[in-house]
């Protein structure tokens, strides 16, 4: 695999995002609503830098099967009550922008005061939604990563780097 982010990139790029969210929002409270499975390595990195008072929920998405999208899914369950609050979503990654677009539109329907994303990557090219997240650490070439949260069939979340899936690794993966 080759490395894109080694973890010293990944840790100034948290550092730059929680900058920034420090000081968008200054001491206002602040609800987070992480997006499972992918943005668990961020969220724990990023809120420990986040210096206002903080809530903290989740929403579960999935919608890859291997490297190819499958039919998207929402769950909703272990997310907090977000009406008259400043909410925060937090993604590992917008590719075509439709995972956020969708959450997007269920938490406006429950009425926060103030609805941004940030996600850790931003992959050039591919949306397919006319919005990009308020805080985007990196921009990425089109290519499929895996580490820092991101899977391949569930697989190398817990890697500490950001690295491509190149066919060889997903051949490999699956012969065995
Ligand atoms: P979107 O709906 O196309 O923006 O895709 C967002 C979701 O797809 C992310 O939350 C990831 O879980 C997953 N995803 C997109 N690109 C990649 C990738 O390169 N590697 C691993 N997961 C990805
Ligand atoms: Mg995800």
């Amino acid at each position: 695999m080759k490395i894109l982010l080694n973890e010293k990139a990944l840790n100034e790029g948290v550092e730059r995002l929680a900058d920034e969210i420090n000081e968008t929002y200054g001491d206002k409270p602040l609800t987070i609503v992480g997006v499972l499975t992918g943005s668990v390595i961020l969220m724990a990195d990023l809120i420990r830098k986040l210096k206002m008072p903080l809530r903290v929920g989740v929403v579960q998405t999935s919608s890859y099967e291997g490297t190819e999208r499958g039919a998207l899914t929402i769950n909703s369950e272990m997310m907090l009550d977000i009406a008259d609050r400043d909410v925060l979503l937090i993604d590992d990654i917008f590719d075509t922008g439709n995972t956020l677009e969708e959450v997007t539109q269920l938490m406006k329907g429950l009425g926060p005061t103030s609805l941004r994303s940030a996600v850790l990557l931003l992959k050039t090219g591919r949306q397919l939604v006319d919005w990009k997240p308020e805080f985007v650490a990196f921009d990425i070439p089109d290519e499929f990563v895996v580490g820092y949260g991101l899977d391949f069939n569930d697989e190398f979340r817990n890697l500490p780097y950001l690295a491509c899936l190149e066919p060889a690794d997903i051949q490999g993966f699956t012969e065995v």
